[in-house]
């Protein structure tokens, strides 16, 4: 199946090589205020009362990693549109994975000579640009320490960038029935939570939150439509989900689907995206579904949902069902691309993506 490997990667890193960190600039949302003058947080003005952990927020699962012009539209890429889109679209959430390859952290998926989407600090700076033009939002990140660089270096980076000013301090270093309401977290100016797996809790920045002490996640690299389902995957020792949720952990549900291109071989899959992504709880796959599916058996509702592709059918009408919104203000369509779809029927972006995928064949999709 691969013939010239050696060659393929060589070509494959050199692809890559090109891809740099977006230029810093934010885009607004526009002011949030509902038509009749009701301030809204997240985009309604029935969250503001609500506490943080009764939320359902929609995520970007490895929101940093683009299929588009910037990767040749790599097939290791899991977003057509990135980070600042993604909020303009009323995403709550924004998943990424962090890589060490020197003295700087950076975005990396798997490693950094297969898809490098620059430093943390940029992209930090470019979300912390748009939390500033949107003053009524709380935005929460989690990002995976792939290479367990110590706190002390998300630290460095997160007061570079401006956004650890707005770092939401926990008041307890393990799961809390106690979260504020968005109001709260909003008027105190601590808009952003920062969870980070891999790292120890430290009193000196306790804006960094350990995921697995907050958190809890359904599995990853699901490859068929039926293989979604709620059962504890992270971490173990919170016990089955009932037993985490009992403790307050707050549950994380992830739902994008894997192709598999060969033994081993995993790619984000688009073209099934329509019935992954779809709020509809009619079909095996469907978002509506598996968060249904989810909320029933945890008897509340998730707080955390990452997909891929978010710009395809509509998913945040999913999560809106969740959180029992029937409208909502200050989103910006995502349907309204004109970037390129990156979709996998180029045959030769196909074979480069299977490359890009072979080299990543034990890797964390993450
Ligand atoms: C997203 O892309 C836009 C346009 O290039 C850019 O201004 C913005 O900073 C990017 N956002 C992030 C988080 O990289
Ligand atoms: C949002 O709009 C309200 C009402 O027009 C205004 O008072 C407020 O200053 C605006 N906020 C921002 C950040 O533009
Ligand atoms: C580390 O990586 C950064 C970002 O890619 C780069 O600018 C820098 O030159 C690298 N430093 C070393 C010592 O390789
Ligand atoms: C849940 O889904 C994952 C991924 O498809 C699978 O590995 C696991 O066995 C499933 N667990 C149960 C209890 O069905």
């Amino acid at each position: 199946m691969f013939p010239s490997l050696r060659t393929a990667v060589a070509a494959a890193l050199v692809a890559v090589a090109g891809v740099q960190a977006a230029p810093q600039t934010a885009s607004a949302a526009g002011n949030e205020t509902s038509v009749a003058g009701t301030r809204a947080c997240n985009n309604s003005p029935s969250l503001c009362g609500r506490q943080y952990n009764q939320i359902t927020y929609l995520g970007a699962h490895d929101s940093s990693f683009l299929r588009d012009k910037s990767t040749g539209n790599s097939l290791a890429g899991n977003q057509f549109k990135n980070a600042t889109d993604a909020l303009d679209a009323g995403l709550r959430l924004l998943q990424a994975q962090v890589h060490k390859p020197n003295s700087t952290l950076k975005l990396c998926h798997t490693s950094c000579g297969l898809l490098d989407a620059g430093p943390l600090e940029s992209w930090l700076a470019a979300v912390n640009g748009w939390m500033a033009k949107n003053p009524n939002e709380v935005v929460t990140l989690v990002l995976v320490n792939s290479d367990n660089a110590p706190a002390s270096d998300f630290d460095s980076v997160f007061q570079r960038s401006g956004i650890s000013a707005l770092g939401y301090k926990s008041t307890t270093t393990g799961p809390t029935g106690n979260w504020p309401t968005l109001d709260t977290m909003i008027s105190q100016g601590t808009r952003v939570v920062s969870f980070v797996t891999n790292i120890q809790y430290s009193s000196s920045m306790p804006y960094l939150l350990p995921e697995f002490d907050f958190v809890f996640e359904t599995a990853f690299e699901v490859t068929e439509l039926t293989g979604f389902n709620c059962t504890l995957d992270r971490p173990s020792r919170a016990g089955p989900a009932t037993a985490a949720l009992s403790k307050n952990f707050m549950g994380l549900v992830n739902h994008f689907k894997d192709q598999s291109l060969g033994s081993n071989i995993l790619v984000p899959d688009v073209d099934r995206i329509d019935v992954v992504n779809s709020p509809a709880t009619s079909a095996d796959g469907n978002l509506g579904q598996h968060l249904q599916t989810c909320r029933t058996q945890w008897n509340q509702r998730p707080n955390f949902v990452l997909v891929d592709f978010w710009d395809r059918a509509n998913p945040i009408e999913a999560v809106d069902s969740m959180n029992g919104l029937s409208a909502t203000t200050g989103r910006k369509s995502a349907s309204s691309s004109d970037r390129s779809t990156g979709s996998a029927t180029n045959s030769r972006n196909l074979e480069y993506g299977a490359m890009v995928a072979f080299l990543t064949a034990t890797l964390l999709l993450v």
